[in-house]
């Protein structure tokens, strides 16, 4: 068949996708210690795996603690973290699909709440801690947090546990590391002129404010092997037209500055950065168009993510070469088997592998 569909397998670098569909990475706040994985992550993951995803991303996985968004986040700083994964890389990869891993810091959003707490904004007492970011003013919480600025020794200390969260997601099995440079965390606050005021190397103009992300991305690259992919995940745009903020023709500029860095594929996200962001819509595929700007104007490989909830919709975005993978969250929440049923429903079940023990369920 010569058109590409979702179906169409995907190689990046020696890396052989079997599919166009990601699991996109989301927090499961459920770890134990000190961002252990546990069963929960086994079975989450792995049921993803089952349901035939031909990528299955983690959740953010905190670089260093300080890194956490909540108490409960996933971390990889210690070989405990890559030993508690290693049983879900190696089941993922019995089940055909790639393991993936988002590398994370959570800079000033760091140590709140779980959504599903009672209570909500920064953890108080000795559970919670003091977040760091590219300045000191922290995000615009209801009780705000006193955040740290990083200073030149810190960010090469990110830079450093950065690396070192790849070497031992590495060890841990995975095969495609993705760098969290999204949704208002450490590394979009720094190239987001509305966060970072810095006026030394890692601030000022888009050269200085891009430069974190740049060499956390080819620290990265250093230690990951040559045939397994880096994806990068940007937010286009911060949505607030009005203010000097991250537009998506920055994001255009930056996605071959990513590639040169050693990136293989943008996963194009958006927002997060100030609570008055003007989202223009989120109905179904709001953020395609921005992937599509990355493939075909900066000519990066590039995923789409945002409310594709559809076989057919997943299926549109691929074939019509708006973007190289369908990235979906919320719809594997409700359906770890979606690609399975897409298949079903576009007549590709040629496609995908039924394990043998589900084969009398299709
Ligand atoms: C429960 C939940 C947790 C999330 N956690 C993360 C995360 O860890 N990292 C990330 O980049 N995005 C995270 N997201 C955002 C999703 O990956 C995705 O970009 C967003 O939900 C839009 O896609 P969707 O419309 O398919 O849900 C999360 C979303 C949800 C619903």
């Amino acid at each position: 068949m010569d058109t590409t569909d979702l179906f169409t397998p995907l190689t990046l670098r020696g890396t052989e996708i079997p599919n166009r569909v990601m699991v996109s990475p989301m927090c499961q706040y459920s770890c134990e210690g000190d961002g252990l994985a546990t069963d929960w992550h086994h079975v989450h993951l792995g049921s993803r795996a089952v349901g035939g995803a031909g990528i299955v991303m983690t959740e953010a996985a905190a670089v260093n603690s300080r890194g956490r968004i909540s108490p409960e986040d996933l971390g990889i700083w210690s070989q405990d973290h890559a030993d508690a994964l290693a049983p879900t890389t190696r089941f993922i990869r019995e089940q055909g699909s790639v393991p993936a891993i988002q590398l994370a810091h959570a800079g000033r959003k760091a140590s709140t709440y779980r959504p599903f707490d009672e209570e909500s904004g920064p953890v108080h007492g000795d559970e919670g801690w003091r977040p760091v970011g590219p300045t000191d003013e922290s995000y615009p919480h209801d009780d705000p947090l006193v955040v740290e600025e990083l200073d030149q020794e810190g960010v090469e200390q990110v830079i450093e546990d950065f690396r070192r969260a790849a070497e031992l997601s590495l060890d841990a099995g995975f095969e495609i590391a993705e760098v969290h440079g999204a949704h208002g965390y450490l590394l979009h606050e720094f190239y987001s002129p509305l966060t970072n005021t810095r006026d030394d190397d890692y601030g000022g103009d888009f050269d200085g404010r891009t430069r974190l992300l740049r060499e956390v991305t080819a620290a990265v690259r250093e230690v990951w092997p040559d045939d397994k992919p880096v994806f990068v995940r940007l937010s286009a745009t911060d949505w607030l037209p009005d203010r000097e903020s991250w537009t998506v023709d920055d994001t255009v500029r930056l996605a071959p500055l990513l590639e040169e860095a050693g990136a293989d594929l943008v996963d194009v996200s958006g927002g997060g950065n100030h609570p008055d962001q003007q989202l223009p819509g989120a109905g179904a595929h709001y953020q395609v168009p921005y992937a599509e700007r990355v493939k075909h104007e900066a000519d990066v490989p590039a995923g789409a993510v945002g409310k594709i909830t559809t076989p057919q919709g997943a299926d549109e975005v691929v074939r019509n070469d708006r973007a190289d993978l369908a990235i979906l969250a919320r719809e594997h929440l409700e359906d770890p088997y979606f690609t399975l049923h897409a298949a079903q429903e576009l007549d590709r079940m040629d496609a995908v592998d039924v394990p043998d023990q589900y084969l009398r369920g299709f």
